[in-house]
Order: structure tokens, then C-alpha cells, then sequence
């Protein structure tokens, strides 16, 4: 899927080298929001992680792509729709990140957009939502020019870094996406 400054594709595992040089350059920026940083030591994690991303796209219960930098070719982050088991539910929870030295471009918008444009137009789902730490202001702009609502607060529900944080709910109904 192609926008002006990014297209998005799944991950190969060729990948894995690129992921792994994205993740690193970023480990500390990433880490204050990402449970799954510190554990990522080498590529042949993110050549397991790349696997299976592949498995769940072929059961159809997630889509991870990576999001790459159009003038460049080079990876500049990952963005996800997941939790799509349940296919009566229809919905799938959005997640993203850009290496650091690409972000506030607009990528994340761009590459939402995109993920989005998939989700209801051709994974056929209700609902995207998204989980939010209230402390992550940059992913809160993210998800409010990507047309998410917020919808309430779960207070205390995960583990970070050693503290209880709450997360935000925010969703997007089909009826309500403006392409
Ligand atoms: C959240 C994240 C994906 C956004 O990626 P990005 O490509 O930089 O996002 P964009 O450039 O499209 O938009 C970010 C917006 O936040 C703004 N922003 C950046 N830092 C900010 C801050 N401290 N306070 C308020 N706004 C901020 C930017 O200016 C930009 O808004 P603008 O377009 O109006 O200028 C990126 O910051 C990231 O990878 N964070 C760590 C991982 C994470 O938290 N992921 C979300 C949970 S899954």
C-alpha cells in the first residue's frame, strides 16, 4: 500500500537485520512505551518475530507491516492491526512505531491512514481501537487526526517499566471513518 511519503508491505525476512537496526537505534524512546523492547537482543528475534507475523496473517488474525520511507526504501517503523480473532466482533486493535530519528514527519499519520483504509475496506472490520498510555502525547495526535474517539479510561490496567499506568480507550467505527 503506497501514500506519498510511505508505503506500507509485510515483513520479510529480509527484514530482520533492518528491524533490528530500527529497534536499536530507538531502544530508549521505544522502551518507555513498549513492554517488548528489552527483550528484543538480536535479528533472530525479530526473524521470530517476523514469522509469526506471518502466521497470523495467514490465520487472519493480525496484519503487521512495516513502514517504509518512500524516497529511501528504508524501514522506518512498524504499524499493526491485531486481536481480529474473534471474526463476529469484526474489530482490530491499531499499534505503531517509528524509529527515532524519523518521527514528527507525519509517518504514523500517513502509515494509520493507510492501515485503516485496509481495515474497513478490506478486512471488512467494524471497529479499530486503540490502547493509549495518557502520558504518550504523540501517539494521542496520532490517534485523534487519525478520526479515533476516545471512549474511557482503564485505570491501572498494565504493567510498564516497573508502574501501574491506565490505559485510554479510543475507537473508530466504520459508519463514522471519513476516507
Ligand atoms: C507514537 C509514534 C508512533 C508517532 O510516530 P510519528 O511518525 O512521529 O507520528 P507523526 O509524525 O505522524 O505525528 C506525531 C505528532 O505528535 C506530535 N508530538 C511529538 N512529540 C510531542 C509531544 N511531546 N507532545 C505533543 N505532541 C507531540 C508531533 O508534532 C506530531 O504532530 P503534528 O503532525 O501535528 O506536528 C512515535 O512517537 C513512536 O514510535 N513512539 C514510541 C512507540 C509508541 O508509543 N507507540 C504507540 C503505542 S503502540
Amino acid at each position: 500500500m503506497e501514500g506519498r511519503r510511505v508505503g506500507l508491505r509485510p515483513l520479510a525476512d529480509s527484514d530482520a537485520e533492518a528491524l533490528f537496526d530500527a529497534v536499536s537505534s530507538s531502544r530508549e524512546g521505544l522502551k518507555r512505551r513498549l513492554r517488548w523492547v528489552p527483550a528484543v537482543g538480536g535479528a533472530e528475534d525479530e526473524r521470530r518475530f517476523i514469522a509469526d507475523a506471518a502466521a497470523r496473517a495467514a490465520a487472519r488474525t493480525a496484519v503487521v507491516w512495516g513502514i517504509f520511507e518512500n524516497r529511501t526504501g528504508r524501514l522506518a517503523g512498524v504499524i499493526s492491526l491485531v486481536g481480529m480473532e474473534d471474526a463476529e466482533r469484526a474489530q482490530g486493535r491499531f499499534g505503531a512505531w517509528v524509529r527515532t530519528d524519523r518521527q514528527d514527519r507525519g509517518f504514523a499519520v500517513e502509515a494509520g491512514r493507510l492501515a485503516i483504509e485496509f481495515a474497513f475496506r478490506r478486512a471488512g472490520l467494524h471497529r479499530v481501537h486503540a490502547r493509549l498510555d495518557p502520558a504518550n502525547r504523540p501517539f494521542r495526535k496520532v490517534l485523534k487526526k487519525l478520526g479515533l474517539r476516545y471512549e474511557g479510561c482503564l485505570r491501572s490496567d498494565r504493567r510498564l517499566n516497573g508502574r501501574w499506568v491506565d490505559q485510554e480507550c479510543w475507537g473508530l467505527l466504520r459508519s463514522e471513518w471519513k476516507p
